[in-house]
């Protein structure tokens, strides 16, 4: 199959998928279920979860990798409705759509994005409670990576770094935990499930470190060159908010080159596993438009 063939397959399983794992909108209290679905339903990449899938695919095509997908696609949207609200990047629009705190309330919105959080590790415990150790290391990873040290840490100096110009050390440690952590724990859970070795896991995890941070810096180029038509949200955040992103640091030459370098780098890895999908997506993630 072709790749991008392939990648719509992934995105129709996980949002059909969202019928069906998630509560439905009517559910007491109705306002938060529909929060939830309001953020989740409209309409992301789904890069995440689709990484879930391909792991596990890459090991073992037996196996459900759906509800940890929609796990991972769960927490995602968590941090997005939270990254937009007025305390933190105060934009009004993501996925093309008003946001969460726009659309329904701030209180809703934080509500939303804690009900999400929640719920993708009540998915986890819920369809992968046997083998029990199995279902662990699926918590474990998702946790670790949306921790106070990685995800939430990174944001932590994200807004911290509003203030003042930060070096490349700083930088790095912002992209690679506010965003790429969350994209190696999809590899590593959909690896997790496929029954991939230890150095298997190693392997796939370097790859997403690869395109974790390669996604991050090819984001603040789009938020620095793009229209908020193209991208669905709203453009120049981070030079409004100041931030110290890989274009305000190095420029708009040495950011692509640096994120073509990180997906050639990437691309290597997937030689050595032989997954010609993820090889493909790591291409495609660097030349994205949105
Ligand atoms: C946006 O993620 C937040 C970042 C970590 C850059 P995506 O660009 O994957 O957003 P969606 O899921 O497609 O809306
Ligand atoms: C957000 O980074 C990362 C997380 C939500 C964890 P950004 O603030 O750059 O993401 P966008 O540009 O709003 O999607
Ligand atoms: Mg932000
Ligand atoms: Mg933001
Ligand atoms: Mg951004």
């Amino acid at each position: 199959m072709e790749f991008k063939e392939k990648l719509s397959t992934y995105v129709a399983e996980i949002e059909l998928a969202f019928e069906t794992l998630l509560p439905p909108e009517g559910t007491r209290p109705a306002r938060i279920h529909q929060a939830m679905r309001y953020s989740l339903s409209a309409g992301g990449k789904r890069i995440r979860p689709a990484l879930v899938l391909a792991a596990c695919e890459r090991f073992d095509r037996s196996r459900n990798a759906i509800p940890a997908a929609v796990a991972v696609e769960c927490l995602h949207t968590y941090t997005l409705i939270h990254d937009d609200l007025p305390a933190v990047d105060n934009s009004p629009l993501r996925r093309g759509r008003p946001t969460c705190h726009i659309q329904f309330d701030e209180a809703t919105a934080i509500l939303a994005g804690d009900a999400l959080l929640t719920y993708a590790f009540q998915l986890l415990s819920r369809h992968y409670a046997s083998p029990s150790d199995r279902g662990i290391e699926l918590i474990r990873a998702l946790s670790e990576a949306s921790s106070s040290e990685r995800l939430i840490g990174g944001q932590m100096e994200d807004i911290l770094g509003e203030q003042r110009i930060l070096n490349q050390e700083e930088l790095n440690f912002i992209h690679l935990n506010k965003t790429s952590a969350l994209i190696e724990a999809s590899l590593e859970m959909g690896a997790i499930i496929g029954g991939a070795s230890s150095e298997q896991i190693d392997s796939i995890k370097s790859y997403g470190r690869c395109i974790g941070l390669g996604f991050q810096i090819v984001d603040d180029i789009l938020d620095a060159t793009s229209d908020t038509q193209t991208l669905g949200k709203s453009v120049g955040v981070d030079e409004a908010s100041n931030k110290s992103t890989y274009v305000a640091l190095h420029g708009l030459k040495k950011s692509r080159q640096y994120a073509t370098e990180l997906a050639n780098e990437a691309y290597k890895i997937c030689d050595d596993l032989d997954m010609p999908f993820l090889k493909d997506l790591a291409i495609y993630l660097n030349r994205r438009t949105n």
